[in-house]
């Protein structure tokens, strides 16, 4: 009988990955059950999914009781958690995550896989502690060790969509696009086409499950440098850019709010000491080749998306 996999996150573009991935897998679609797992089940995204054959559970991170139901009787779990934005104080995320990892271990799954990120704080020493969307993540992973579930950790990269559809490249009046950043057209950013990449490395890890428990996998095509970002977007795309460094001030002016703050840490860590702290990303390409996949590079994507600019 095919093993459950929850996947949470199903109507996004992670978890959204994780499920297009498995069921186009020969090996995977066969031994896996996917149960998708949304707030609300008759939406139009999770109504999609249901007619691919993904079984719909209705759960909400924050009720463990419907986590219990949601989460009964898999063998493996997909979980993404995702912030509050905007929100000061919030720790939302590292309750979800944790709510997950407590009815993970109390209903004996095999296999927790969750898409983690570094504590920011912790790495520069208390340099920059206002980005807890990567500091709740790495809680969560932290929190995951403790209690000894058997787990796998993922870290995304920066998603390519940031550029495509957050708008952080901007076209201006005089067609060029411009990308203003408040560090160096040398810092080196860990790119992801997460929407269809995410679901290679969990896939993969899905694959290799005894080799990976306990295993963080850095998720990412390659670094790129602001400086490349723009070169292979010109020669793709046809379109002229220009990069500009902005100072902090200045930086934060762009995103209002306690997100203001948050997102210019966040590009300082980028810069030092590396948003992997500068890891290789042998390893975890290792990891996709064995199970046959490769990641989409920036050139891809934008071949992919260019028409979407
Ligand atoms: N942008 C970047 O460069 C970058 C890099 C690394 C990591 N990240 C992280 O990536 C995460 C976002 O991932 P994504 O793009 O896949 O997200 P997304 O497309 O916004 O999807 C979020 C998913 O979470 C589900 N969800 C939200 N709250 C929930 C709750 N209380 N209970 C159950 N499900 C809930 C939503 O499902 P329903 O609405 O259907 O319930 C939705 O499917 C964020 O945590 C971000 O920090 C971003």
């Amino acid at each position: 009988m095919a093993k459950i996999i929850t996947v949470f996150g199903a109507t996004g573009q992670q978890g959204g990955s994780v499920i297009n991935t498995i069921l186009q897998d020969d090996i995977l679609s066969k031994e896996f059950k996917i149960r998708g797992i949304s707030r609300d089940i008759s939406k139009p995204q999770s109504q999609a999914l249901a007619s691919q054959g993904v079984e719909l559970v209705s759960a909400d991170m924050n009720s463990k009781e419907s986590l219990l139901k949601a989460i009964e009787g898999s063998h493996s779990v997909f979980l993404v958690t995702t912030p509050a934005w905007g929100v000061e104080g919030s720790d939302a995320e590292l309750v979800h995550g944790k709510n997950v990892a407590d009815v993970s271990k109390e209903t004996g799954v095999k296999h927790l896989i969750f898409s983690s990120l570094l504590n920011v704080t912790n790495e520069t020493s208390g340099r920059l502690k206002h980005v807890p969307h990567f500091d709740h993540k790495a809680q969560v992973e932290q929190y995951i060790r403790s209690i000894d579930v058997p787990a796998t950790f993922v870290l995304p990269g920066y998603f390519m969509s940031n550029y495509t559809q957050l708008g952080m490249l901007r076209k201006g009046d005089d067609d060029v696009y411009t990308l203003a950043y408040p560090v160096g057209k040398d810092a080196q950013f860990p790119l992801i086409d997460i929407a269809s990449d995410m679901g290679k490395y969990v896939a993969a890890a899905l694959k290799n499950r005894s080799a990976v428990l306990g295993a963080q996998f850095f998720a990412a095509a390659d670094y790129y440098t602001p400086a490349r970002i723009l070169a292979e977007f010109e020669e793709i795309t046809g379109k002229k850019t220009r990069f500009v460094q902005v100072d902090s001030e200045t930086y934060k002016t762009f995103i209002p709010g306690p997100m203001g703050q948050e997102m210019l840490e966040n590009h300082l860590f980028i810069e030092s000491p590396g948003y992997f702290k500068g890891e290789s990303l042998k390893e975890s390409h290792d990891l996709l080749e064995k199970a046959s996949y490769r990641p989409t590079t920036w050139k891809t994507f934008l071949e992919q998306n260019k028409y979407s600019l």
